[in-house]
């Protein structure tokens, strides 16, 4: 199978609309494919449909019994899922959608049980990136769709990620460049009266309780970021050791000690000062899973990651950097 990228950027209001039709088309007849979200790209097929629904854990390689996000391009589409519409749902989705937040809810009985892997649950949101909404209204059903990546990989931010992934085995990827925030959205489980985090993401447990006037329960393994061994599904780390530093003085050290091929990855916008070499790069939550893909590509032995106090307090980004180190 040939794999077609379609670069919706520049084009004139005509070709952009037969380009969604063309992607449209595709996702009606049970094919699965590859669009932009404003977090990371998406693979997605439409949730009428088992056969297709299967084709993106078989192409992706992900386990059978790990839930997809079923994104929808309206609060009624999204509600017509849930098996009800409670006060606190509304309220989340009225204030955080469209946008990077995941909501996983009791699922309505007509949602069939192939989409959420057997559970009672489903995982849903409301993309802000408009191709994505446009391209739902097209085919006039929600897109299941987890991350654009094989699984064990980082999760894709720019359309060439998902072309050295998937190459030949999805008929087609829409190109709107660079996801704009970088990591996946935020989940929360949420029941009448309580909010539990289940993935952190840019939209921060404090900004959810400020809406919501509801503590958000964490657990302690998301706080740490620690992966117990018995977790389920292994996670990306890149081939090469990554080391956290905390504190200027040993992360200079181990530069000056250090022996083998390393990439150097600093906080953007740190206020402490670094002398820059050519295996030095600024990180943040919108490049790093782009900087994991490169440093495999260049085949570096070690990362060796600087950590400030302003990044240690950004959750959903510690916890991928966290999960990168523990190996
Ligand atoms: O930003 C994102 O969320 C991206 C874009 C494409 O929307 N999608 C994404 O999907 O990251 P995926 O499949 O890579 O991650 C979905 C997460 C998984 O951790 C999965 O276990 C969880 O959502 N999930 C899905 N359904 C669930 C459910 N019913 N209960 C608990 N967790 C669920
Ligand atoms: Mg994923």
């Amino acid at each position: 199978m040939k794999t077609k990228i379609i670069d919706i950027r520049n084009l004139d209001e005509q070709s952009y609309s037969n380009s969604i039709q063309e992607a449209g088309l595709l996702l009606k007849t049970g094919e699965v494919i590859a669009f932009p979200t404003e977090t990371v790209y998406g693979l997605g097929g439409i949730i009428s449909s088992k056969e297709t629904i299967d084709k993106i854990y078989f192409v992706k390689g992900r386990p059978a019994d790990n839930p997809l996000i079923v994104h929808c391009s309206s609060p009624e589409q999204l509600f017509s899922l849930c098996k009800s519409v409670f006060p606190l749902l509304e309220l989340l989705v009225r204030n955080f959608m469209p946008g990077p937040l995941t909501i996983v809810t009791k699922k309505s009985p007509k949602v069939a049980d192939f989409i959420t892997s057997g559970l009672d649950t489903i995982a849903l949101r409301i993309p802000s990136k408009i191709v994505a909404i446009d391209l739902i209204n097209e085919v006039g059903v929600p897109i299941a769709a987890p991350s654009a990546n094989l699984s064990g990989k980082p999760s894709p931010t720019h359309a060439q990620h998902v072309m050295d992934d998937f190459n030949g085995k999805i008929p087609m990827i829409l190109d709107d460049g660079d996801c704009d925030i970088g990591i996946e959205s935020t989940v929360i489980l949420v029941e009448e009266n309580q909010i539990t985090l289940l993935r952190p993401g840019i939209i921060e447990v404090s900004t959810i309780e400020h809406i919501t006037n509801i503590p958000v329960t964490v657990s302690v393994e998301l706080t740490e970021s620690i992966l117990s061994p018995g977790m389920k599904y292994r996670h990306y780390s890149p081939n090469a050791i990554v080391r956290l530093f905390y504190d200027k003085e040993s992360y200079k050290e181990a530069i000056q000690e250090n022996t083998l091929k390393s990439m150097l990855l600093i906080p953007e916008n740190s206020s402490t000062s670094f002398e820059n070499a050519s295996n030095t790069f600024r990180y943040s939550e919108h490049n790093l899973y782009a900087l994991f893909r490169l440093a495999d590509e260049q085949h570096y032995s070690q990362i060796l990651l600087f950590i400030d106090d302003s990044t240690a307090k950004k959750m959903g980004l510690m916890n991928r950097i966290k999960k990168a180190a523990s190996k």
